[in-house]
């Protein structure tokens, strides 16, 4: 009965995207003025466990220290403060459990960024990881979905311009990714749908949920060296996305759980990492 029910809900919510995608990708809606109020003075790691407090605050430190983010996190709020951070983190520790070496300039892709909330933290990592001079960047973040509206009448494409703020070499980029052969030292798919009804949930219409395509074309997307960095959410997802690897006979590297120091979600978050022989 509830499967029934769901594959119901399914069909009226791929009815209803059907409808309303096409009409956002046709108005394209824009709106200047969006800005990040900047973060109020206060511990932002008040809601932790007094026992974890100290571990994250240090942690906290030693990242803004060694990827240079002391601007940023003056300017930000509290819980985007967070957030950068949890993904800095989650990002240092897959490029060195994978481990590969960036080259001076590094071409990256984030696939499905949504508002791109974490873009100061990844930006900062490709800039800054392991290296003392910083590198130049050329981040590409591709989103399907760019002109949805959100409650402040402002669109995922402001949101995300926001974020990005003063960065230099980083591009949003509102189109679905497609393949670019060994266009990239690293891709990026930071929790990609994996199940039809997440996808639905999201406002996307059902045919374009091809999980295993996307996949596809962001391996054949790297160069020769490159790396594939795939994060989700709870355990289901995880083993579905190791089954989609394998299908496409694309090796692990590396599986973890992420320590969620940083930021508690209500479901674990688990990354793959996929290296493309040199
Ligand atoms: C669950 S959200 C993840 C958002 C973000 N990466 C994060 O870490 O919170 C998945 C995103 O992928 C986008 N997406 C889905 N299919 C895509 C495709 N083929 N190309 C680019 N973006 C896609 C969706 O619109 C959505 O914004």
């Amino acid at each position: 009965m509830t499967r029934l029910l769901n594959s119901l809900l399914n069909l009226l919510r791929d009815a209803r995207n059907r409808l309303d995608y096409p009409l956002r990708q046709l108005v394209r809606w824009q709106r200047a003025g969006f800005r990040i109020a900047p973060r109020l003075r206060g511990d932002p790691f008040a809601a932790l466990p007094a026992e974890d407090r100290p571990s994250a605050m240090a942690l906290a430190d030693r990242l803004i220290r060694t990827y240079h983010l002391e601007d940023f996190a003056a300017q930000t709020t509290p819980i985007n403060y967070r957030e950068n951070l949890f993904y800095l983190h989650l990002l240092e520790s897959a490029l060195e459990a994978t481990p590969i070496s960036l080259p001076e300039t590094v071409r990256a892709a984030d696939v499905g960024p949504s508002h791109w909330f974490y873009v100061q933290a990844l930006a900062a990592v490709l800039r800054w990881w392991q290296t003392p001079r910083p590198r130049q960047i050329d981040l590409q973040g591709y989103e399907i979905d760019a002109y949805r509206v959100y409650a402040d009448l402002h669109s995922r494409y402001d949101h995300a311009l926001g974020h990005i703020r003063g960065l230099t070499g980083v591009t949003y980029i509102p189109r679905g990714f497609s393949t670019q052969p060994a266009a990239f030292h690293l891709i990026f798919m930071l929790f990609p749908f994996v199940f039809p009804e997440d996808h639905l949930k999201w406002g996307l219409p059902a045919n374009l949920f091809q999980p295993r395509a996307l996949l596809r074309a962001a391996w054949q997307s790297l160069q020769p060296g490159g790396a594939l960095i795939i994060v989700n959410q709870g355990k289901a997802e995880h083993h579905a996305q190791r089954a989609l690897l394998e299908a496409e006979g694309i090796p692990i590297r590396a599986a973890f759980r992420h320590d969620p120091l940083l930021f508690r979600y209500s479901l674990d978050r688990f990354v793959l990492t996929a290296c493309r022989h040199a």
